[in-house]
């Protein structure tokens, strides 16, 4: 078991009502951070750092300071190695990405892509590696947005789950302006948040916005007013989100990525099939039974 995992404390809580929030509550746990070294089993990274905050919680900080973490193939290699090593965690429930208060990241490497042909970006399918981010993560991912967030440090914020910024942060799809389009997903996911009209005018004009504007057009989910205030609720987010059934976890973050995909019907078919298939869970049992018998509920993950 991980050091932090054994630091959980499970407080006696009133009512089940307050139970279900969370599991681990924030006020009686310690404040930990936890830096994977060379003793452990964890891959040492150059341009990220992987901690656990919180027990539960596995946070990614992009750390290439001097290029304002611009998003180069080593870097999103990492960060495809940390991502999927916290997905085989038994105890990394959720998962937190970061940056730094001056930049989250500005875009991909833009040094790295000057000389690229074509042929050599087309056979080597450059970029499809950071797909890998979204298409096998199954658990929450919660990025935590401040400064610069461009091109690819968009893109990269908008895969996420759960995105959650300062008010001054600095999005846009500057790409444009370079003679080129976004190609890890801006033209996508951004029209899907902000709607057609929008996207065309910020993606035409390479035009940024900020955290106070995507809060306002659903980009983000909240907004804050500094540095600390994000980091603090966003962890606080993740650690509630760690304190419930990993499995209805995962299943609620499977049904609601489907609505991107599927049509309105075809959705509410699909989430009743899963909703269905949780009555077979322990978790479901637990859960429903915690809730009759005012007790907190123990999840067993299955
Ligand atoms: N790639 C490589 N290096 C970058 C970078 C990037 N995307 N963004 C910043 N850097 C580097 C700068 O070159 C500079 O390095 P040096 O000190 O060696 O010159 C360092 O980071 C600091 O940057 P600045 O001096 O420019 O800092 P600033 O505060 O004056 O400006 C900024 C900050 C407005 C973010 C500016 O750096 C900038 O415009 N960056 C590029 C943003 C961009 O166009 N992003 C899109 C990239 S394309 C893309 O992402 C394609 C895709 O869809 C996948």
């Amino acid at each position: 078991m991980h050091p932090t995992a054994r630091l959980a404390v499970r407080s006696g809580l009133p009512s089940v009502r307050t139970a279900r929030l969370s599991r681990f509550q924030p006020s009686t746990l310690p404040r930990v951070v936890v830096r994977f070294s060379s003793s452990g089993s964890h891959p040492q990274y150059e341009f990220i750092q992987v901690t656990e905050p919180r027990p539960g919680v596995g946070q990614i900080t992009l750390n290439r300071p001097k290029s304002l973490n611009a998003l180069s193939t080593p870097l999103i290699t990492e960060l495809n190695t940390a991502l999927s090593s916290l997905q085989s965690s038994p105890t990394t429930r959720t998962i937190l990405l970061t940056g730094s208060p001056r930049a989250f990241a500005a875009g991909a490497d833009i040094k790295e892509m000057a000389p690229l042909t074509f042929s050599s970006a087309y056979l080597t399918s450059f970029i499809e590696s950071w797909s890998n981010l979204t298409h096998t993560l199954k658990k929450p991912l919660i990025a935590a947005v401040s400064g610069h967030a461009l091109g690819g440090g968009c893109e990269l914020a908008l895969m996420a789950d759960i995105l959650y910024c300062t008010k001054t942060a600095n999005f846009g799809q500057p790409e444009i302006k370079l003679g080129t389009i976004p190609g890890a997903g801006g033209s996508q996911r951004l029209t899907r948040a902000v709607g057609k009209a929008k996207a065309m005018e910020l993606i035409l004009t390479g035009k940024s916005f900020s955290g106070e504007e995507a809060e306002k057009w659903g980009v983000a989910a909240r907004s804050f007013g500094s540095w600390e205030e994000l980091m603090e609720e966003s962890l606080k987010t993740a650690e509630t989100i760690a304190g419930y059934s990993k499995v209805a976890v995962q299943a609620a973050k499977e049904v609601v990525n489907k609505s991107q995909e599927l049509g309105l019907r075809d959705g509410v078919e699909f989430e009743r099939r899963v909703f269905h298939a949780l009555f077979g869970s322990e978790d479901q049992k637990e859960g429903m039974g915690a809730f009759a018998e005012k007790r907190r509920a123990e999840w067993k993950d299955r």
